[in-house]
This record gives structure tokens, C-alpha cells and sequence, in this order.
């Protein structure tokens, strides 16, 4: 039997976590969140004292780590790391990591070994544009700032964390700058992906488009849906 891979790419807050993880769920398929795994490898090197900038031995590290996602949690070599990764200083060290080369052809390379002869959904920015460019169905999710960062204050509250509208609008517009000028791996749609707007779509209401596009793909293999 055929596998299928589907890459949901866009920026911070357009809705790919929710949408990924539902739709790989209501599927059976396997779910690859990537920022996630970047997120991983800037951890462990703070933990192992590699320099963040020494993009080898980052690189190395990023191919002898094992992530395995579970149940909706994040394992790193078995560990539960799914709270850490999402702290304030992990998010800051991953960014000298994702932005590195070597980095992200190592991450390529893993990311491959995962979805290989499996039916995948996988998040991130680079998913359609460079990691997966013959995947079946394409999308990049977008939404305008300010319901992105919306999207996060409310994650955040949930998480009891203290954190304001404004602040969380700011650091996503530095997210944002540095997900577009990275020199490798930039967030970019692929030439084929299919654009989806979420701003006033619910997460069920962007699975049913994302169902909808698989099913179209499944229908005419061989065109661009
Ligand atoms: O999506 P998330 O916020 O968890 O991503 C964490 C970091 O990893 C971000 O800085 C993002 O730019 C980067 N990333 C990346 N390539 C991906 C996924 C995430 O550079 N495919």
C-alpha cells in the first residue's frame, strides 16, 4: 500500500500544533511536530554544555538523540520533555540552532528516517519547501498577527502562565523576522502548497479542509489538488 505524507507549514500561532495533532489522530497516521525537535536538540546541547554556535557538534547531536512523539507528549531518549521545550530560555537557544546548516541537514536526514514507509502528518516551516518536497498534499496555514497572537495568550493563560497580549505580539513579530531571513530552511510556502487562511476557522473547521484535501489527492493521484 501507498503511504501518504501531508506538510502543514506557516508561522507561530496559525493553528499547525492543533490541526497537526487532531488530524494525525483522526487519521491513525504518525505525527511529526519538527519545531518541536529543534526545540529538543537546543535543550540537550544546553544540558551536554555544547556551545550552541558549534553547528557539528549540534548537528551530531541532532542525529544520536531519539525523539519519539507519544500520546501527545514530546520523549527525548525515553524523558517526558514536553514542558521544558516550551520554556522561554529553550525557545530562545533554539534559534541559533535551527538557523545552522548543518543543523537543519542533519534534521532533514532524521526527519526522513521518521516518515519513512509511514503515513505522516508533519508541522513546521520547511516541511513543504525542503524536507518533503514530493509530499501528496502541501498547506501552509497563515493568520494575521493579531490572531496569532491571540491563539497564544490563550495557550499561555491555560499554561498559568503571566504573560500579556503585547508581549506575546512582539516576540512573535521577532519570531516571525527570524523564520523569514533564515539563510537556510526560511518560512516559505512551496511553490504547490495550498494556502489556508485560519483567521475565522475553528480547528475543526480547518481539519475538515485538510480531510477534504487528502481525500481529493487520494481521488486524482496524479494531479495537484
Ligand atoms: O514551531 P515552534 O515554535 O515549536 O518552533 C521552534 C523553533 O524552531 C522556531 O524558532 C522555528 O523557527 C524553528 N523551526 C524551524 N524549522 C522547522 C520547525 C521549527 O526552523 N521545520
Amino acid at each position: 500500500m501507498n503511504t501518504m505524507i501531508i506538510t502543514l507549514d506557516g508561522p507561530a500561532g496559525a493553528g499547525k500544533s492543533s490541526a497537526a495533532r487532531s488530524l494525525a489522530a483522526r487519521l491513525g497516521w504518525c505525527y511529526i511536530d519538527t519545531g518541536a525537535m529543534y526545540r529538543a536538540v537546543a535543550m540537550v546541547a544546553l544540558e551536554q554544555g555544547i556551545p550552541l554556535e558549534d553547528s557539528s557538534r549540534v548537528a551530531a547531536l541532532a542525529e544520536s538523540i531519539q525523539i519519539v512523539f507519544q500520546d501527545g507528549s514530546v520523549l527525548v531518549d525515553g524523558r517526558d520533555v514536553s514542558a521544558e521545550i516550551r520554556s522561554e530560555r529553550i525557545t530562545l537557544a533554539t534559534r541559533p540552532v535551527a538557523d545552522a546548516p548543518p543543523v537543519r541537514d542533519a534534521m532533514k536526514r532524521v526527519q526522513r528516517r521518521m516518515a519513512d514507509g509511514r503515513n505522516v502528518v508533519t508541522e513546521g516551516r520547511d516541511q513543504g519547501s525542503v524536507v518533503f518536497p514530493h509530499a501528496a498534499v502541501k498547506v501552509f496555514l497563515t493568520a494575521s498577527p493579531e490572531a496569532r497572537a491571540s491563539r497564544r495568550h490563550l495557550e499561555e493563560m491555560s499554561r498559568g502562565r503571566d504573560t500579556t497580549f503585547e508581549q506575546i505580539l512582539e516576540s512573535q513579530s521577532c519570531r516571525d523576522e527570524a523564520d523569514r531571513t533564515r539563510p537556510v530552511g526560511a518560512l516559505r510556502p512551496a511553490h504547490d502548497a495550498v494556502l489556508l487562511e485560519t483567521d475565522s476557522l475553528s480547528c475543526d473547521e480547518v481539519i475538515d479542509c485538510l480531510i477534504a484535501l487528502i481525500e481529493a489527492r487520494k481521488q486524482s493521484p496524479q494531479k495537484t489538488v
